[in-house]
């Protein structure tokens, strides 16, 4: 494409080592989409005629023809997916074909193909992350009523609704949403006819590309157009959270499934058994997830330090950008493939659970209430509670194995209206305040996780505009 300038052929080492087409020719029905559109807005400028628009139209879909049949491969000598097709072009059509790339460069032909990629894996990814939410909800709503220890520090805190907990999660990946939309929205802009850096001499109407390409206005600044990746970097840091809440949540299920804890059942086909150790159930898929994480979480530190050194505008350095975000994209999608069914596989022994709480010591803070609500200080009231432990764990006693004279004896405060509060269940249902783990704010969680669910729905289905 550039022989004029030189004396010598590139080295095959050369060609080998700077070609994208491991990472680009699978793009190539994208970079074929921003080709269109750009004949078509040079024909409506006069750059080309009517006749010249149609046959270079023609060509290229036939070249889309040729590369699904998979009769034209591409060549290393021409470097990337563009100029394997754009040559292609102008072996079949002669000088025709050598206009299409008339006010353009590869620096913004490269950046509308990836934002026209990007945007469909996207929507991809918006599609399950909706189908995540909506089991969230489910299986919150068919667990309000079971009970589970909370943690923290991983030691017992306070009973929890386990429909509560479901709803944790979805927060979480309520907020995973609202990023992902974000990184729809960095990359909707139409950077075609920012030319190699600094725009064209040519009348090119970039608002025409934009709105054909479904994008709502074309790029504002043309160094910047092919110097930055911040599309990119917005997609990562969302994979990135995404996978870290992705891994936690992995990490709570290992623990809670082991044998130590229990209550958390998982299903046969999302487990895996040793090779040695007969009685082994193995929560492999868990620890993948947990274990893929480090992998995007360095994609996205991968672009970053990539970025940091550069000149601008466009280096080449810049085709490595791909590599991580075929990367990420993948192990998105494949992340939500397995975690939506093993989400709705998962079962909670509720019996278990109220097991492992059995000496009642998680009601230490109920008690302390109790006592604030006599009017006593809460400092005072901790102090008294730490006392009663400690004194339960010399007798051997509890909370639950405590005799009405020894809670008298003990804890001379607690009226009649004491005794009822000493139940799992009532502390759960006394947790009312506003995002509490109490039934009913469960339920008002849920309700609100569905509006949440439609409005995102509503909010990404708006991004698949393009005309083409
Ligand atoms: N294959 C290149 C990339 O992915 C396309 C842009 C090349 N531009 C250039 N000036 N060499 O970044």
């Amino acid at each position: 494409m550039w022989k004029g300038r030189f004396t010598e052929t590139t080295a095959k080492v050369v060609q080998a080592f700077t070609q994208s087409l491991d990472l680009d020719w699978s793009l190539a029905g994208y970079d074929i989409e921003g080709s269109i559109a750009h004949a078509r807005m040079l024909g409506s400028v006069g750059l080309l005629s009517a006749e010249e628009l149609r046959r270079i139209e023609e060509g290229l879909s036939m070249i889309r023809d040729e590369i699904s049949s998979g009769t034209f491969l591409p060549s290393e000598e021409l470097e990337d997916v563009h100029m394997n097709i754009e040559s292609r072009l102008i072996e079949l059509l002669g000088p025709t074909g050598a206009k299409l790339h008339t006010g353009r460069s590869r620096n913004d032909q490269v950046s509308v193909t990836m934002r026209l990629f990007l945007r469909d894996r996207l929507l991809r990814i918006c599609t399950g992350l909706e189908a995540l939410l909506a089991i969230l909800l489910d299986r919150g709503s068919r667990h309000i009523e079971i009970i589970v220890p909370g943690y923290t520090h991983l030691q017992q805190a306070q009973p929890i609704s386990m429909g509560h907990y479901w709803m944790a999660h979805f927060t979480a990946f309520s907020r995973d949403c609202e990023r992902l939309l974000f990184a729809l929205e960095s990359l909707n802009e139409c950077p075609l006819g920012a030319g190699a850096l600094a725009g064209s001499t040519l009348p090119l109407d970039r608002e025409f590309t934009a709105t054909l390409l479904g994008f709502p206005r074309p790029t504002q600044n043309s160094l910047d157009t092919v110097a930055q990746r911040d599309y990119m970097a917005d997609f990562h840091s969302f994979a990135a959270l995404f996978a870290v809440h992705c891994s936690r949540l992995a990490e709570d299920f290992v623990i809670y499934s082991s044998r130590e804890f229990g209550w958390l059942l998982l299903p046969d086909a999302f487990c895996t058994g040793s090779s040695m150790m007969p009685q082994k159930k193995n929560p492999d898929v868990l620890e993948l997830l947990r274990g893929r994480t480090g992998q995007i979480i360095g994609h996205l530190l991968d672009l970053l330090v990539t970025l940091k050194g550069l000149p601008l505008t466009y280096d080449r350095d810049l085709q490595e950008d791909k590599r991580g975000l075929q990367a990420s994209l993948k192990t998105v999608d494949e992340i939500l493939a397995v975690l939506v069914p093993l989400l709705a596989a998962v079962e909670v022994d509720g019996e278990k659970a109220s097991g492992e709480m059995s000496d009642g010591f998680l009601l230490a803070t109920d008690v302390a209430e109790y006592l604030v609500s006599k009017g006593m200080p809460f400092r005072e009231a901790h102090a008294r509670v730490g006392g009663l432990v400690k004194e339960c764990l010399a007798r051997r006693k509890n909370f639950f194995t405590l005799s009405r004279d020894e809670w008298s004896e003990l804890l001379p405060e607690a009226g009649e209206d004491f005794f009822p509060l000493l139940s799992l269940r009532s502390a759960v249902e006394r947790r009312n305040t506003l995002g509490g783990t109490s039934f009913g704010q469960v339920a008002l969680q849920i309700e609100n996780g569905h509006a949440f669910v439609k409005a995102f729905h509503e909010k990404y289905a708006i991004f698949d505009k393009r005309k083409l």
